[in-house]
């Protein structure tokens, strides 16, 4: 043995933090935030508290049986908080499912509810109202403003100068439902009885009515209500062979729908060639193309609509919007190119609730608060920083977290190796104090409210990297 093998095997062993960090199978010079280790909202202290748990076994006699949920019951909100009947406050990193932009329980919001719920909430559209065209409006020049629809940013229009015109449903599912019967009658006015074919892609969510479900191909929610409506094909989200998007998309194919970015499906966004190359194909043979931005839309990604940015000739022909539109009150839109419009006549299509003044009224406030520039200003630091933080976690957590992180804005992901751990995640980070989504497989989504801060940011940030910390730590026990 040599002599300075020697020497080392006499030293006292000191264990050296970094290193004992290595051999735990963490990454080199980073160190996870270890400070959120113990769980201080267990669900058990809920399942323990009778009054709460009174509750939900006497609502669950009466509620259909379509959710699986926590034993926690949320009793109210503000801002990024919620809290529940043991006055637990969680950070919502939910933000209700991308729909509470403003936060929970905005004041502006509340006054704009009691000022028009107290003159005139609902009077059908029967009637003219006033708020129903002033959201129209605003959705369009703020579209034209910040691009999107065949319109580059500062107002230019690519094809259609005409004026874009909006449809107001209740739902985001309902917003898919009209846009998919647009598209048929637009195919029909232009391409004769056979021109019905919908194409829609893989992982895509657009919603549980009859329509909207036969366009998202997803078989735990397809299989129980099957036979769904003819003439849809499936094609492969992000597939850019010329060939394979030609046979997907032809003759007698009427529209096109996909959403830009994925919620549901995973937090993927399509690749601008893919876009590029379904929009090419879907102007080739008549069909209209639909961006699905319920969940990506209304400045999520950082700009007005996630293809704001993207060349006019990957825009589609229509867009359908809701979750965030009204912060919280049912609303959805369907906004359409003039020459899709052209084809719509009184009576077609309708609602009753659709477009009512309270919602509306809403909607006008949410839209002038999320484009103002100083909120976008602070978006796009805030978005940042989060975009920042979470390059943390495949860099600790190699064994974990899939290298590409996913989405932009404040609509991310991390991708996980293991689809059982997601879940895991989202358990851990709830009893932590933190809530979080799922997406897809293999993902677990961020999408709090727009209004989120740095020190939400960090909070939320330090206890996912406690958490993921436990889940490695499980792994090698
Ligand atoms: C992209 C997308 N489309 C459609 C829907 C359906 O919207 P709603 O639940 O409002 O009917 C959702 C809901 O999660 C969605 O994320």
């Amino acid at each position: 043995m040599s002599a300075p093998t020697l020497l080392r095997l006499a030293r006292p062993r000191v264990i050296n933090p970094l290193r004992s960090y290595l051999v735990r199978g963490y990454a080199t010079e980073l160190k996870p935030n270890l400070s959120y280790t113990k769980p201080t909202h267990p669900d058990s202290t809920a399942s323990s508290h009778t009054p709460t748990q009174h509750i939900i076994t006497d609502q669950s006699q009466y509620l259909l049986n379509t959710y699986v949920r926590p034993p926690i019951l949320i009793k109210q909100g503000k801002g990024l908080i919620l809290t529940d009947t043991l006055n637990r406050n969680y950070l919502d990193f939910t933000a209700g499912i991308a729909v509470t932009a403003l936060g929970h329980s905005d004041e502006g919001i509340n006054q704009i509810i009691n000022q028009q719920s107290s003159k005139l909430s609902h009077a059908s559209n029967i009637y003219w109202n006033e708020h129903a065209g002033e959201l129209a409006k605003s959705l369009v020049e703020n579209t034209k403003k910040f691009g999107g629809l065949g319109f580059t940013s500062g107002g230019n229009s690519s094809n259609d100068e005409a004026q874009a015109k909006v449809f107001f449903s209740n739902s985001g599912t309902e917003a898919n439902e009209g846009a998919l019967k647009f598209a048929r009658a637009h195919g029909k006015a232009t391409g004769g009885e056979n021109k019905t074919g919908i194409v829609c892609f893989t992982n895509a969510f657009h919603g549980r009515s009859m329509g909207a479900l036969s366009v998202t191909p997803n078989p735990k929610y397809q299989s129980p209500f099957a036979p769904l409506i003819p003439n849809v094909k499936v094609g492969k989200y992000n597939e850019t062979s010329q060939k394979a998007v030609n046979e997907l998309i032809d003759e007698n194919t009427c529209g096109v729908i996909l959403e830009p970015i994925q919620g549901e499906g995973g937090v993927e966004q399509g690749d601008i060639e893919f876009l590029k190359l379904v929009a090419k194909r879907a102007r080739e043979v008549g069909a209209v193309l639909i961006y699905d931005e319920i969940q990506c839309g209304l400045f999520r990604s950082g700009t007005m609509w996630a293809h704001s940015s993207f060349p006019v000739e990957a825009h589609p022909d229509i867009i359908t919007m809701a979750k965030p539109l009204s912060n919280g009150f049912p609303i959805g839109a369907i906004m359409v190119r003039s020459s899709v419009a052209e084809t719509i006549t009184p009576g077609m299509h309708g609602t009753t609730f659709g477009g009512q003044p309270l919602a509306t009224a809403i909607g006008v406030h949410v839209l002038s608060r999320l484009s103002d520039p100083s909120f976008l200003s602070n978006l796009k630091e805030t978005s940042e920083y989060l975009g920042d933080k979470m390059k943390r976690l495949p860099e600790l957590f190699p064994s974990l977290i899939q290298e590409k992180l996913r989405g932009r804005g404040l609509i991310r992901g991390i991708g996980f190796k293991d689809t059982t751990k997601p879940s895991e995640l989202v358990r851990l980070a709830r009893e932590r104090g933190v809530l979080l989504l799922t997406a897809g497989s293999d993902a677990v989504r961020f999408v709090p409210a727009l209004t989120v801060s740095k020190e939400q940011i960090d909070q939320a940030m330090g206890v996912i990297e406690s958490c993921l910390s436990i889940i490695v730590d499980g792994e090698k026990a």
